[in-house]
């Protein structure tokens, strides 16, 4: 039994946790209950690029940053494209310590769609690759009451320029790719009455795009709002590390897609965990280095920190990173993650239980410690040092993380 404080989004109670074991735990002030992470967009690979993640090291990265439920994308090796091979997916997934979701990818047959829908498959992800099929995708969403997820960048509009380092990026993929995708993709989802939903929004006009819609939602992720081409190629010691899709924008932008963050215009946040290994990260030339960063063990301390520096709110946490992507996926319940406020977190890669041990964000200290985890009156993650306060609940398979704290916050 663990009796602790909790914030439900609205305000402070204290409850009570069963968890088994013979102990009663009272927790201090200082470490308090929220509801657990929702991230709707991860990339747990598996399959042809398990050297990369696969689904058991991908959910111990989820537990370890919080996360109890996630939405797993479709572009595996093999991709996902199918009812079929949609349903082996779940099935491998079966059995895992988190929620499981699956974004199936657009079909060869349209009609297959509502193959995805007998399988518990609620939402078909659209990459730039699907451009073209775009108004179909969105009508057939309609018709099976599915949600629309777009990567939204149109393209025709890319270019392919060399660069010395990767702020060339958002040279060669240019924000108005994505203004344009995102005009086309409200202008469908009004047309057809579909549940459109934008993925790692970059463009601050989109964001104001899709609140006038009053029908698109849009999630950003931290790096988005977090670090620009110049900060981010300043911070990594690599040219190409920083290549990612929807490129990093320059500093104005993302200073706009910051403020539409904090002034709560934005529904979600999400991770796009995208591990890749550090040979397909580092030392490479533009064109050969992997778009994407690992972010399920950095995401809600990044977010959560935002809000002990005084820039947002606990609610609007719990709103992005979990209320709203929960309702998206459909997970509800209890699921609890402790935070202890008066701690903080060296980001370290190297204690990731992701396979993809490096970020951005190396050596970032956070003002927040993830404590532990609690799903289905189990606790799923402890922190090293609190093995010693929460012993008596640890079972077999709970996940134990180590992480550095920073020196101590008074
Ligand atoms: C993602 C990946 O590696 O799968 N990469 C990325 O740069 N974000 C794909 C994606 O989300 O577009
Ligand atoms: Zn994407
Ligand atoms: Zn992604």
């Amino acid at each position: 039994m663990l009796t602790v404080r909790y914030f439900n989004g609205n305000s402070f109670t204290r409850i009570k946790l069963s968890l088994g074991g013979s102990r009663f735990i009272e927790l201090p002030d200082n470490i308090i209950a929220i509801p657990a992470f929702v991230d709707l967009h991860v990339h747990l690979r598996d399959w042809g690029e398990d050297y990369k993640e696969d689904l058991n090291t991908g959910s111990r990265a989820a537990l370890a940053g919080g996360v109890t439920a996630v939405g797993d994308m479709p572009n595996t090796k093999p991709p996902i494209r199918s009812p079929e091979l949609a349903l082996k997916r779940l099935k491998a997934a079966e059995g895992l310590k988190i929620t499981y979701r699956l974004h199936g990818g657009v079909p060869t047959d349209l009609n297959l769609m509502s193959g995805y829908v007998s399988i518990g498959v609620r939402s078909v992800k659209v990459y730039p690759e699907d451009y073209g099929l775009l108004d179909g995708v969105v009508k057939a969403a309609a018709a099976n009451n599915m949600t629309v997820v777009i990567h939204c960048e149109d393209p025709s509009m890319f270019r392919s320029v060399k660069g010395i380092d990767s702020r060339m990026h958002r040279v060669n993929r240019p924000i108005d790719a994505e203004f344009s995708c995102a005009l086309r993709a409200v202008q469908l989802a009004l047309i057809h009455g579909a549940r459109v939903h934008l993925t790692h929004v970059t463009d601050p006009r989109v964001v104001d795009l899709a609140r006038l819609s009053g029908r698109v939602t849009v999630d950003v992720t931290m790096h988005h709002l977090l670090l620009d081409d110049e900060s981010c190629v300043e911070l990594v010691n690599d040219p190409f590390y920083c290549k990612v899709n929807p490129p990093l924008r320059d500093r104005s932008t993302r200073l706009e897609l910051l403020k539409r963050f904090i002034n709560g215009s934005v529904d979600m946040v999400a991770s796009d965990h995208a591990p890749h290994s550090i040979s397909e990260k580092f030392g490479r030339d533009y064109e050969n280095t992997a778009s994407g960063f690992p972010g399920l063990e950095t995401t809600g301390l990044l977010l959560l920190d935002l809000w002990r520096r005084g820039l947002i709110d606990l609610t609007r946490v719990i709103e992005a990173y979990s209320i709203n992507p929960g309702r998206m996926l459909s997970v509800g319940g209890e699921s609890y993650l402790l935070v202890d406020v008066k701690s903080s977190t060296v980001i370290e890669p190297n204690l990731f239980m992701s396979k993809a041990k490096h970020s951005p964000f190396a050596n970032w200290v956070t003002m927040v410690r993830l404590v532990g985890l609690v799903k289905g009156g189990e606790l799923l993650m402890v922190d090293s040092d609190y093995e010693n306060m929460l012993g008596g609940l640890i079972s077999e398979g709970t996940v134990i993380k180590r992480s550095k704290a920073a020196s101590p916050l008074t």
